[in-house]
């Protein structure tokens, strides 16, 4: 039986709804801190493959905890790669397009030398690194820019701020947006194809914060021009973003895989959902 942990998060969700049949772990029935508790946890469930959604994703916060982020996105993971290399099981977690330091000017595709400018990206880089060295044979999903219908995320925070008022959305930062189902489905296929190591998945075509939130009013019927462009360094955050985390695939073609579909086809789907919700 697949067993998904982090079962209430965003990806979590969207993996529960793609196999209702599978064991799931929420941080409630195993808290991926206590790291002792893993092997003897997962040997009681002894699942037929991990899919790893649990992460530490407070991404400003991680800078004042630190410790903590790497506890959950790099020691915990090191734990389940052991755990899946002795059983030799397929494991998957996932990392994101912070890994990388967003000077570059073309997407960054799995090659591309890794180098987070924030805490939170420096422990899952951690977490990649302790993955692949525990067990090779793991696949790592790196994602960005996450939305649903069904939890909190931008999409969400722009369709009801936009509701009420005029938002400023930052307009030079630039990702691929990615429908959390279609990341679900996509991941499913690459674990059924027996792809390991890294793997870049994201829906198609970059975008703009600013783009998408206009994207997101056009889609709902909310008068775009309520989107208002800004500077990064008009939005201070604790945490520094990267500017540019487009991220390609060098693989999804050799392996047969194929692309994910637009980010803009998948957004109306997202909202046809949630509107009104
Ligand atoms: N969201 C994005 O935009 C994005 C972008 C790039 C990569 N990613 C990666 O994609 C993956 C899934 O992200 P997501 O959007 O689904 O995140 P999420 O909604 O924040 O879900 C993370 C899940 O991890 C659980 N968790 C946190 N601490 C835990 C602990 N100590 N023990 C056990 N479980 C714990 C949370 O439990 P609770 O429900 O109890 O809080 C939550 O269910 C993560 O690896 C993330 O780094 C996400």
């Amino acid at each position: 039986m697949i067993l998904i942990t982090g079962a209430n998060g965003q990806v979590g969700t969207a993996f529960r709804s793609l196999l209702p049949e599978a064991a799931v772990l929420t941080r409630a029935e195993l808290d991926l801190t206590s790291v002792g508790d893993i092997p003897g946890r997962l040997a009681g469930l002894t699942p037929s493959a991990i899919i790893n959604c649990a992460a530490y994703t407070a991404v400003d916060r991680a800078e004042e905890e630190p410790d903590l982020a790497n506890q959950i996105n790099a020691t915990a993971v090191q734990a389940l790669a052991e755990y899946a290399a002795g059983a030799a099981i397929p494991l998957v977690t996932f990392s994101t397009d912070y890994v990388f330091d967003g000077t570059a000017t073309e997407p960054y595709v799995e090659s591309s030398p890794p180098h987070p400018i924030n805490a939170y990206g420096r422990s899952k880089l951690a977490g990649e690194r302790a993955a692949t060295l525990a067990y090779p044979e793991a696949l790592i999903v790196r994602t960005s820019w996450v939305f649903s219908a069904t939890h909190r995320n931008f999409v969400k925070t722009i369709l009801s701020a936009a509701a009420e008022r005029r938002v400023r959305v930052v307009a030079d930062q630039s990702g691929c947006p990615t429908f959390a189902p279609d990341l679900a489905t996509a991941t499913l296929r690459a674990v059924q194809e027996g792809v390991t190591g890294t793997l870049h998945t994201t829906n198609s075509g970059p975008t703009t914060w600013f783009e998408l939130a206009r994207e997101v009013c056009a889609v709902a019927g909310i008068d775009p021009d309520r989107i208002e462009p800004i500077t990064t360094e008009e939005f201070p955050t604790r945490a520094p973003r990267p500017r540019y985390s487009v991220l390609g695939s060098e693989r999804r073609a050799g392996l047969g895989l194929p692309e994910l579909r637009p980010w803009r086809d998948a957004l109306r789907v997202a909202l046809g959902s949630s509107v009104g919700a």
